[in-house]
């Protein structure tokens, strides 16, 4: 069934109703969009304002921790971006954002959006894209009209990136029950745990749990989001489908030898932590490298203890993440690095300890939302790509409560988390337009299950 779903308020007008019909989202030809790109454009640029460097512009990137002064400020302007655009907000216990549309007919809600936090020295379109894309989309419905079968909701999840407290999928992770309280309770080098960072960010730790999204109670989840990856770069392709998210596996190791002088100490006699540390790096990247496929391993820090020219370094911290679309693969390969960390730590007489600290496990989306979303592009006139996600996202959480959609577009030269991500104006205005156009169709098609 194709339909434009124009309000009862708006019917009641045949002015109003010829401007309903005059925008005819299911037909092929019409390619112009209903969203505003400048609009949505003007308020990244606002957004990127919060966490960003001194002394840059818009293109300098942008660090806006969660559970930061800047991102606490940046919150309160997405929150006021909703209630201008007639969302009714609330905060959950996890610190995620709703804004709330009615529908017309009581039916589960259809949910979309992103989140707002970066990584250190990031980019100003990771998450920013898809959260004020949906907000871009709610204000379009409402120039156009639009009343909606189902409830409509814009979501900013708290913590995607998980920099802060190592705890990444945090917000989305909550609503899906998947979060374990105990990590509440995790605390930073400035000694405040996550419950004591909830309170300042006006919620109630004690009912973390009522973050749940009760089963049933969505229709599906939607997020737009750039792809952080080259291919729709490379191939000129504007829009991409997401098939699925890869799952991310995260450990924090510590490798223990012996801090001593380093001029008195023979070299047969060392139990050099940053020596056996370095060989841990390279055997991870060696084992991941070692069959065929997609998957990737990072070690993206090393600590080490003392630090000092002259001391033989006795204590190495270092995490190793581990990605695929394939669960069973990450097991292997990090059974496999672990047996050789043994290994090397027996060599290097040192001890090398690897703490679990979160597992993602990876997400396809669901096949009938990427049907909508290509149509939604092809309606648009974008050309598409199907592809997998090689970026973790608050959708992947979702999915085990919800049936998830991903719609992305290009990151040039497929750079991210890092100053020089970008997106254009055009790709960023194509993505809201498909988010768009997709709510419209799922709006006419998805149905009490
Ligand atoms: C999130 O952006 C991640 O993939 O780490
Ligand atoms: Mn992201
Ligand atoms: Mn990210």
């Amino acid at each position: 069934m194709k339909r434009l779903a124009c309000s009862g308020r708006a019917a009641r007008s045949v002015a109003i109703l010829l401007i309903c019909v005059a925008a005819p989202i299911a037909s092929a030809q019409v390619a112009q969009r209903h969203v505003d790109g400048p609009r949505l454009w003007r308020t990244l640029e606002r957004l990127s304002e919060f966490g960003r460097p001194s002394g840059s512009g818009f293109e300098g990137g942008v660090s806006r921790i969660a559970f930061s002064t800047e991102d606490l400020a940046a919150r309160e302007y997405v929150m006021q971006l909703m209630r201008e655009a007639g969302l009714s907000v609330r905060v959950d216990p996890a610190g995620n954002i709703f804004g709330h549309r009615d529908g017309s007919e009581t039916l589960p809600i259809v949910l979309f959006g992103s989140h707002i936090d970066s990584v250190p020295h990031g980019g100003n379109f990771d998450g920013d894209v898809g959260s004020l894309g949906a907000i871009e989309v709610i204000r379009a419905l409402n120039a156009q009209r639009v009343e909606t079968r189902h409830p409509l909701e814009v979501v900013v999840w708290t913590n995607e990136e998980g920099h802060h407290f190592g705890r990444g999928l945090f917000g989305s992770g909550a609503a899906a029950g998947i979060v374990e309280p105990s990590v509440l309770e995790r605390r930073d080098s400035d000694g405040l745990s996550i419950a004591d960072w909830l309170r300042k960010y006006g919620q109630d730790p004690a009912r973390f749990a009522d973050a749940r999204i009760k089963p049933g109670s969505l229709a599906a989840y939607i997020e737009l989001h750039i792809e952080q990856g080259g291919r729709l770069d490379a191939e000129q392709t504007q829009i991409g489908v997401v098939q699925g998210i890869v799952g991310i596996n995260w450990h924090t190791c510590v490798a223990t030898g012996m801090a001593n002088h380093a001029g008195t100490t023979p070299m047969d006699r060392r139990a050099d932590a940053l020596a056996a540390a370095s060989r841990a790096i390279l055997a991870v990247r060696d084992e991941v490298r070692a069959e065929p496929g997609r998957q990737v391993g990072t070690v993206g820090y090393a600590t080490i203890q003392p630090g000092a020219r002259n001391i033989i370094p006795g204590r190495v911290e270092f995490p190793v993440e581990l990605r695929d679309l394939d669960a069973a693969r990450i097991e292997r390969l990090w059974s496999r690095v672990a047996a050789r960390f043994d290994a090397i730590a027996k060599e290097e007489k040192v001890t090398i300890e690897c703490a679990p600290l979160q597992a993602d496990q990876p997400a396809v989306t669901d096949p009938r939302l990427m049907t909508t979303i290509r149509e939604a592009a092809q309606q648009a006139g974008y050309s598409t790509l199907d592809l997998p996600s090689g970026a973790g996202h608050d959708a992947q959480q979702l999915s085990h409560i919800a049936p998830i959609g991903m719609i992305f577009i290009p990151s040039r030269a497929g750079i991210s988390h890092s100053p020089h991500e970008y997106s254009s104006p055009d790709d960023v205005a194509n993505g809201a337009e498909v988010l768009y156009r997709t709510i419209v169709l799922l709006d006419s098609r998805f149905d009490r299950r």
